[in-house]
Parts: structure tokens; C-alpha cells; sequence
């Protein structure tokens, strides 16, 4: 008795009233809460004083017996292993715990033997899948999307008895899709999409599922043949087998779908014609089998159907469209963009069907735009580019209000374009260019609010530009060269603030440049070539700090040269043939700039060729110039001819190729350990270990065990660029040398050394120290990319940046790399990384070559920083764009440019999918996710580093930082889900270049 008193007061001295009323199912419950973690205290209401748990947030009860029988806790931020004390709640039926953090799924589970609905999708569940899941007797529901499930399904899963939904996508399961999947005859949803399955078939029992509806297959790494029984499938509705590779023809049973709505092929190599019989899917409105290898033509019958989506885009499709296609009265996206096709449109195409997208682009079509495919009212993209389309917008057009993107680019279109069409009020992209189009620009243009891209170069516009250009505020990029236009520029068009590129050169312009031009704070790219604008070259152009390309050329532009222009990062400065005199300001009387003034009679420069020099010796330069060049240019060609001519006769003589080991020159760097004949007595073909677009890259084992890798470099005409690489400068520049001693001096841990270089006349080597592991980009992006884990991505990253920021800051003239990418990144026996192979394409900038050297575009694709696209030029601000991209393939494990990307780079992608489809998506899969959080903090300096503008991205001495804050707090992490990443503005209008 005094025992108990004295236990109730301890009781209440604890502040806790006794629990004595809860159901047992309640304590249960009470104990689930204290078992996993709850940040949020989102069960903060599940209270043990209550009498009962049924009116608890998530928990359902029977409302005849009071038992529990379902928990619905979705996105409650709740962590911790799978709480198996649920499974003594005898009546539940229904359990969902989708978006949490529940860590493991114990074999246990099979103890909860009511369950019909057990949803445990996004969480962290990692290891195996739980066998024993399938002696769940009652499970009908089981969805497990979004875990790291690894290995394989087990043989249990074909033994489900009431299983009507199987969802496993988005896990990391390495096995191969099972046959056994086809024993589960109640299944209506298979959805094992976005797995890295070992490649397989798909498995011809899946045709015994004649209860399917749904089967969900995208990304599976499946190849061989769609087999036949899976036209067995009368119920299913969507079928989804794209992102394959899938081989050989689509079979003719899958016309036997009664029922299907939607098939989805794209991505696959499915080959020969779409099978007859088409006709037969009444039920289809959505068929995409885009991006194969499929050939034919486009079957009348299948245009019968009641398509709503039609996309065969990227196939080897030829002959023409058939013209009942334009009876579809459903039909709103039409892509076939590079295909084969030819004929013309039909007439009344749109009269009947509420077109949105239609894309024919880059095609052999003919014939004249039908008028009538905005008849809906509801065309948004019309994109024609590459086609041979002739005849002038139908007036019709210029209603389409709806119309966003417009391109028409590259066909033969001519004529004057409709009024309205100019000020239609959505567009952003319009695009006319390379057409015969002619007559003025309409001023209605002022009512094209939305307008960011004007390309209208390669026709024969005339007039002025309208007044109206000026109210554009979003316009971006308006390029109207090479056309006939006159009168002078607008005083409205330096108000627009946005502006990234104006592209003018050759037409007829007059007058002065207007005046408020500082407000293109934007602009990047200023081309008024060839013109005949007058009066002085305002100073307020020295205040665009973003100016990279800068062309006034041809021109009546008379005054001083301002000095503000020394104010300009200018990757190109063209001001020859004006009529500038006075003295050029100081910065400009170098060497690199020694084109950039010529044929301006009245200008004096510092001992400048082609200038006068105050006593006005070349008085007539510009004509001297031109013979000089003449005669130069004959001269290279004979000398080339005689060289040709030379090695022919060498190699025809000789077979065997003896290196005659007198004529080489060595120039070492580095305290060497061995000896030139060393290197030259192992040039084998058998020791190539990598060719790129300057040369051969040999492995050199010496005498004394050590390992050095020999570049030779191509000799001769140099070779067409291998792995899309865009051809580099030349090699036998004459201040090769000069070059590669400054590059040999070049000390920095993270910069791979340069032994030595042996040259003779016509062959020149680099002998480089051996990196154990090759390139970074050829390890992540083979089969051994799961051999670099987090850890190992991030201190390449960490190594490469300190390298680059070593050459942009730390050496003096800077050094701009301009071909960094994950190729050029080479890691030691340890992964250390260090940046390679920049020597050659940067030889030629600092040499002085004049401008054409300085303008052979160096990089690689998918690296390439936009500006550089279009201006040719390069800072060290796009080497930072080059190493964005390789940031982005650490994180993705993705290429630069991957087909699967269709018209995008790596860069898009990753915008896009972030943008669409969440962080998840873009982060490479073989990554443990107990890193997200750095890794996303990685990815965002990936997306400052690839900014559009040079001027938003970092520097590189700041990219170091901003990785190294990421390891200063590098404690071990725990997994954030939802990694915040800054939104990111993305606009495709802003890559004009970019197909269709
Ligand atoms: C489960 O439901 C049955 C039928 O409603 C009921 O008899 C039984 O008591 C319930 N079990 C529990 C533990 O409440
Ligand atoms: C399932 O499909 C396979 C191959 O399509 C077939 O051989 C087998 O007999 C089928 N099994 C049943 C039970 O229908």
C-alpha cells in the first residue's frame, strides 16, 4: 500500500498523469512515435493521455470496432527504420509513409499481414528488396519508388497473389527485368522505369499479364527485339519502352493493343517501316517513337486515327506527309523535325485540327506555308527551319496570337511578311533568317512585347528600322545582317537594356551611332560592319562591361579612337577602314591589335604596321597591306605544296620509319632522368594509349622503371578533328617554342609537368609525366564510373579548380586554357587531378599570330561558353563556363552532349530537369545519397560557373573558395532530401543556335 501511494506520487511529481485508458493499438502507436525521429513534431498530437488513437493526424480507425486500420503519414519529415511494432496492429489494411526518411525495411514486414496498400515511396530505404514482401497475402498496392533498392528482384515477386500494382522505379536495382514478373497474373501497373538494369530483353512472359494496363519499362537498359506477345496485352492502356535499346521492328502484334492510349518508343534503335495494321488502335492519341532508326513512310492509316500527339522526330522517315493527316481533328503536336521527308503540307492542314506545336524542321519539305494551321487560334510553335519551303507567310499568320516560337529559317520564303505578323504579342523567338524576304520591318514591331530573339540576317529587308525596335525590353539578340536596310539607327535602340548582341554588318546604314548607348549594359557582341555610318565613335562605349566583340569595320567613322575603349575586355576589336585619326590610345599598340586599326589613313599608333608613324611612310597601307598579303599567301601555298609533295615522296620511299635522332632539338624542363633516345626508340604504335585532335599520345616505359606519356603532334596538313572536337591552332607555329618553354616552367601541383620537348623541323613531341588513370571524362564516363565515388568527384573538382586558378591568376600574362574539359583533366595513381594539354591551343593567342590565329576556335562541344560561339573570342571567364560543364558531369556522371538530350547540352538538361522534374533527377544515380547536400552545393556552383553572361560567373581563385567553404564543413553529413538549390532563370530563346 505504501509502496503504490509512493508510486503515484513520483507520478505526479513527474508531471506525467498515468496512461491508463489507451487502447492497446494505441500504445502501440505511442511507441511508433518514439521510435522514429520527428524534427517536425508532426506527430506531436499522437498523445498517450487520450483514450483513444483514432482521432490522432493519420490514423484511421474502423469505425464499428475502434481497431486501427490505416496510417497515412506522408512528407511528415519522420526518420528512422520501418516501425515493425505496426505490424501488431492486426486490421490495418492501408499504410503510407511516402516522403519520409524511413532508413531500412526489415523482413519483418511480412508480419503485417493485413496490408492491402503499403506505400513507402521516396524514401532512403537502401540494401536488397525484401523477399518476404511477397508473403504478404492480402497486398494489392505496393509502391517503392524513389528508394536505393539495389541488386536484383528477388524470385518471391512472381508470387504475389493479389498484387494489382507493382512500382519500383527510381531505385539503383542491377539485375535484369525477371521473367518470373509475368507469373503475377492480378498485375494492372508495372512501372520499373529509371533503373540501372543489367542489359536484357524484355521478358515474352510479360504477355501473360493480360491485366495489365500499364507497363512502365523507360529506361531499362533493354535491347534485343519487342517481343510479339506483349500485343496479348488487350487491356493495357500506356506502354512505355522508351530510353532503351532496344533493336529490329516494331511488331506487328502491338497493333493488336485494342485498348492502348499512348505508346512511347523514343530512344530506342528500332529499325524498318511502323507496321500496318495502325489503324486498328481506335483508342491511340499519343504515339511517340521518336529518335530511332525508322524508315518508310508515314502510313495513311495512321493519320485515321484520333491522334491528339504525334512525334517521329529523328528517324530516316522519307516520302511525303499524307494529306488526310490534316482531317485529324484531335491532333495538337506534330514533330517530325529531322527526318527525310518531301511534299508539300496539305492546304487546309489546321483548318480542322487545334495544332500547338508543329515542327517539320530540317526536312526536304516544298511548297508554301498552309494558311490555315493557326485556324484553331491555338498554334504556339511553328518551327520550319531547314526546309525548302518557298512563297511568303500566308496573311492569315499574322492572327495568330498565340503563336510563342517562330522559325522559318533556311528555306526560300520570299516576299514582304504580313504587317501583324511583326507585332504578334507572344512571340520570344522570331526567326526568318536566310530566306529572300523583302520590304521593310514593320513598325508594328512595337507590339511584339514579348520579343527576345530577332534573327532576320541573309534576306533582303529594306527601309529603316522602326522606331518602335526600342520598346522591345526583353529583346536579347536582334541580328539583321547582310540585308539591304538604310536610313540610320533608331535613338530608341540604345535603350534597350538587355541586349546581348546586335548584329547589323552589311546593309546601308548612314548617320550616327545614337546617343545613350551606355545603357547596353548587356551587351556582349556589337557587329555594324560594313555600313556607312558616320560621325564619331562615342566614349560611352568604353562603359559596356561586358563588351567582348566589337566591329565597326568598313565605315565612314571619323574622330579620335576613344580612350575609354582601354576600358573593354575586347576578345575582338575591329575599327579598320574608318576615317579615325589622331593618336591610338596607348593599350591598343600592341602587337594582337595590329588589325585592328588599318585603313584609317589619319591614325598614328606607336610604331604600329599599317600606321602612319608620324613621318607617314605607309601612307597607303591599306593597298600595301593587301599585296603583302598576296604575296604571302602565295608563298605559304607554294611552301605547303613543296611540303606535301615532300612527305608523299618520304613515305612512298620508306616504309620503315627510322627517326634520324641528329636533327631532334631537346629542350628540357625539369631535371630529366632519362634521355631523349630513350623516348625516341619507344614511339611504337603499340604503346598508343590515346589519339586526340593535335596528336598521339604514347605510353613511355624508360629504363629506369618510371612511366612518361609522349605527345607527338600531327605533322602536316593537320587532321580533321576526332571526338567532336573543334580543330586547335596550328601546331607548327614558329612561336612553338617560345611557347612551350614558358609553358615548361610552369610549376603547380595540380598542372601536369612537362618534362621536355623534343622537336625536329617537321615533328614535334611533349613529353609529359604519366597519369596512372587516364582522363577523368574517359573513367566517369565508362562502365568504371562507379569507381569514383562522392568523395573522390570532389577533391578532382577541388585539384582541377586550384590548376585553372593557378593559370588565371597566379601566372603572368595569364594563361587562358580554352579547351578544359573532363578529357583534359588527368588523374594520378591516387585520382589527384591535374589539368592537361593546355599548351597547344593556348600557343597561339600569346604569340601574336595577328587575328586569324587568334580567331580558330579552340573547344570542345558542349564546353563551349555561348559568347564563345558567336564571337570567336575567349576570357578567362569561359574557361569557367568549360569547368562549370565538367562540375555538372561530376554531378550527373552525364556527357556534355548525349544524344538522349536531344537538341540540348549538358547544360539545358540540367536546367530543364532541375526546373521540371526536381534535384533528384539531375544527380548521378552510382552517388551514395548521404552526400546530396554537398553535392547539390557542387551542382549550384556547376550553375554559376555555366552562366550565360561571362560577367555572373566567378572567377576562377572564387570557385576554389566556394568548393573549399563546402569542405570546411564537410562533418559527416546526414542525407537532406530536399538539398535547396537556387532557382535558376532559364530561357531557351537565349540559344538561337540551337536546332528547331
Ligand atoms: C480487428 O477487427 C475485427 C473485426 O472488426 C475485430 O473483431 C478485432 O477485434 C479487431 N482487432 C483489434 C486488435 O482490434
Ligand atoms: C507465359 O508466357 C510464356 C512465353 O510467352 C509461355 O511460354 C508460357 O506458357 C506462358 N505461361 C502461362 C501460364 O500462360
Amino acid at each position: 500500500m505504501i509502496l503504490l501511494r509512493f508510486f503515484f506520487l513520483l507520478l505526479l511529481l513527474a508531471g506525467a498523469p498515468p496512461a491508463l485508458s489507451l487502447t492497446q493499438e494505441g500504445l502501440y502507436l505511442h511507441s511508433v512515435k518514439l521510435s522514429l525521429t520527428d524534427p517536425d513534431s508532426s506527430l506531436a498530437a499522437w498523445d498517450d493521455r487520450d483514450d483513444s488513437p483514432c482521432a490522432w493526424p493519420g490514423v484511421g480507425c474502423d469505425p464499428a470496432s475502434g481497431s486501427v486500420t490505416s496510417l497515412d503519414l506522408p512528407s511528415a519529415n519522420l526518420a528512422g527504420p520501418f516501425p515493425l511494432l505496426l505490424c501488431r496492429l492486426s486490421n490495418l489494411t492501408f499504410l503510407s509513409l511516402y516522403n519520409n526518411s524511413i532508413t531500412s525495411l526489415p523482413s519483418g514486414v511480412s508480419a503485417c499481414h493485413s496490408l492491402v496498400h503499403l506505400d513507402l515511396a521516396q524514401n532512403l530505404l537502401t540494401g536488397d528488396l525484401p523477399a518476404s514482401l511477397a508473403d504478404l497475402p492480402n497486398l494489392a498496392y505496393l509502391d517503392l519508388t524513389g528508394n536505393n533498392f539495389s541488386g536484383d528482384i528477388p524470385a518471391s515477386f512472381g508470387r504475389f497473389q493479389r498484387l494489382e500494382v507493382l512500382s519500383l522505379v527510381y531505385n539503383l536495382l542491377d539485375g535484369t527485368v525477371p521473367a518470373f514478373l509475368g507469373n503475377i497474373s492480378t498485375l494492372k501497373m508495372l512501372n520499373l522505369s529509371y533503373n540501372p538494369f543489367a542489359p536484357g530483353r524484355i521478358p515474352p512472359e510479360l504477355g501473360n499479364l493480360t491485366n495489365l494496363e500499364v507497363l512502365w519499362l523507360t529506361e531499362c537498359s533493354l535491347t534485343g527485339k519487342i517481343p510479339e506477345s506483349l500485343g496479348r496485352l488487350k487491356r493495357l492502356t500506356d506502354l512505355d519502352l522508351a530510353i532503351n535499346y532496344l533493336e529490329g521492328p516494331i511488331p506487328s502484334s502491338l497493333t493488336e493493343l485494342e485498348s492502348v492510349f499512348q505508346i512511347e518508343l523514343y530512344n530506342n534503335s528500332l529499325t524498318g517501316e511502323l507496321p500496318p495494321g495502325l489503324s486498328k488502335l481506335t483508342a491511340l492519341r499519343l504515339l511517340d517513337a521518336s529518335m530511332n532508326r525508322l524508315t518508310g513512310t508515314i502510313p495513311d492509316e495512321l493519320t485515321r486515327l484520333p491522334l491528339e500527339s504525334l512525334n517521329l522526330y529523328e528517324n530516316q522517315l522519307s516520302g511525303e506527309l499524307p494529306a488526310s493527316i490534316a482531317d485529324s481533328p484531335n491532333l495538337y503536336e506534330l514533330r517530325l523535325f529531322k527526318n527525310k521527308l518531301t511534299g508539300e503540307l496539305p492546304k487546309n492542314f489546321g483548318q480542322n485540327a487545334p495544332l500547338r506545336y508543329v515542327d517539320v524542321s530540317t526536312n526536304n519539305f516544298s511548297g508554301e506555308i498552309p494558311a490555315s494551321l493557326c485556324a484553331k487560334g491555338e498554334l504556339e510553335e511553328l518551327l520550319m527551319i531547314e526546309n525548302s519551303f518557298s512563297g511568303p507567310i500566308p496573311e492569315p499568320l499574322g492572327g495568330c496570337r498565340s503563336l510563342t516560337r517562330v522559325r522559318l529559317g533556311n528555306n526560300g520564303l520570299s516576299g514582304d511578311v504580313p504587317s501583324s505578323f511583326w507585332g504578334l504579342p507572344r512571340v520570344y523567338l522570331l526567326e526568318l533568317a536566310d530566306n529572300k524576304f523583302s520590304g521593310p520591318i514593320g513598325e508594328e514591331i512595337a507590339s511584339a512585347s514579348g520579343l527576345s530573339v530577332l534573327s532576320l540576317s541573309r534576306n533582303e529587308f529594306t527601309g529603316s528600322l522602326p522606331k518602335g525596335i526600342g520598346t522591345l525590353a526583353s529583346l536579347l539578340d536582334f541580328s539583321a545582317s547582310e540585308n539591304k536596310l538604310t536610313g540610320s539607327l533608331p535613338e530608341s535602340i540604345a535603350s534597350l537594356g538587355q541586349l546581348g548582341r546586335l548584329d547589323l554588318h552589311r546593309n546601308e546604314l548612314s548617320g550616327e551611332l545614337p546617343s545613350g548607348i551606355q545603357q547596353w549594359k548587356k551587351l556582349n557582341e556589337l557587329n555594324l560592319a560594313s555600313n556607312q555610318l558616320s560621325g564619331s565613335i562615342p566614349g560611352e562605349i568604353g562603359s559596356l562591361s561586358v563588351l567582348n566583340y566589337l566591329d565597326l569595320s568598313g565605315n565612314w567613322f571619323s574622330g579620335k579612337v576613344p580612350v575609354e575603349l582601354q576600358n573593354l575586355k575586347l576578345n575582338q576589336l575591329n575599327l579598320s577602314y574608318n576615317r579615325l585619326s589622331g593618336t591610338l590610345p596607348p593599350m591598343f599598340t600592341k602587337q594582337m591589335y595590329q588589325n585592328s586599326f588599318l585603313g584609317n589613313p589619319g591614325l598614328c599608333g606607336g610604331g604600329m604596321q599599317g600606321l602612319c608613324n608620324g613621318g607617314g611612310e605607309e601612307r597607303n597601307s591599306g593597298y600595301l597591306w593587301l599585296l603583302r598579303s598576296i604575296f604571302v599567301l602565295a608563298g605559304l601555298v607554294f611552301i605547303v605544296g613543296v611540303g606535301w609533295f615532300y612527305m608523299k615522296y618520304k613515305k612512298f620511299k620508306s616504309a620503315k620509319r627510322a627517326i634520324d635522332k641528329s636533327k631532334w632539338t631537346l629542350m628540357s624542363f625539369h631535371k630529366l632522368g632519362f634521355s631523349e633516345d630513350e623516348i625516341l626508340d619507344s614511339l611504337d604504335e603499340d604503346n598508343v594509349i590515346g589519339a586526340g585532335s593535335s596528336g598521339k599520345v604514347y605510353k613511355v616505359v624508360l629504363t629506369n622503371g618510371e612511366a612518361v606519356a609522349v605527345k607527338k603532334l600531327w605533322d602536316g596538313p593537320r587532321k580533321e578533328s576526332e571526338n567532336h572536337d573543334v580543330e586547335k591552332g596550328p601546331v607548327q607555329d614558329d612561336g612553338f617554342d617560345a611557347e612551350v618553354r614558358t609553358l615548361g616552367k610552369i610549376r603547380h601541383k595540380n598542372i601536369v609537368k612537362l618534362w621536355c620537348s623534343c622537336t625536329t623541323r617537321d615533328c614535334k613531341l611533349l613529353v609529359y609525366e604519366y597519369m596512372p588513370n587516364g582522363s577523368l571524362g574517359d573513367l566517369l564516363h565508362s562502365s568504371k564510373g562507379g569507381l569514383l565515388e562522392w568523395p573522390t568527384r570532389y577533391r578532382i573538382a577541388m585539384d582541377a579548380a586550384e590548376g585553372l586558378s593557378y593559370l588565371h591568376h597566379d601566372c603572368v600574362p595569364p594563361i587562358v586554357h580554352r579547351d578544359v574539359k573532363s578529357n583534359n583533366i588527368l588523374l594520378d595513381a591516387d585520382f589527384g587531378a591535374r589539368v592537361a594539354d593546355f599548351g597547344v591551343a593556348k600557343v597561339v593567342e600569346r604569340t601574336g599570330k595577328g587575328h586569324e590565329s587568334m580567331s580558330m576556335i579552340a573547344g570542345s562541344c558542349g564546353y563551349i561558353a555561348p559568347e564563345y560561339a558567336y564571337t570567336l573570342r575567349v576570357n578567362e571567364k569561359s574557361d569557367t563556363y568549360s569547368f562549370g560543364v565538367v562540375l555538372l558531369e561530376l554531378v550527373t556522371g552525364r556527357r556534355p552532349v548525349d544524344p538522349e538530350f536531344g537538341e540540348k547540352d549538358l547544360v539545358k538538361w540540367v536546367c530543364i530537369t532541375l526546373d521540371q522534374k526536381g534535384v533528384d533527377q539531375v544527380i548521378d544515380r552510382k552517388l551514395d545519397s548521404c552526400f546530396k547536400e554537398d553535392i547539390c552545393r557542387v551542382l549550384n556552383i556547376g550553375l554559376q560557373c555555366t552562366s550565360p553572361l561571362p560577367i555572373n560567373r566567378p572567377s576562377m581563385r572564387r570557385v576554389v573558395k566556394l568548393l573549399q567553404e563546402i569542405s570546411a564543413e564537410n562533418a559527416p553529413k546526414k542525407a537532406n532530401r530536399d538539398g535547396k538549390l537556387t532557382p535558376y532563370y532559364y530561357d531557351d530563346a537565349s540559344d538561337p543556335g540551337s536546332v528547331a
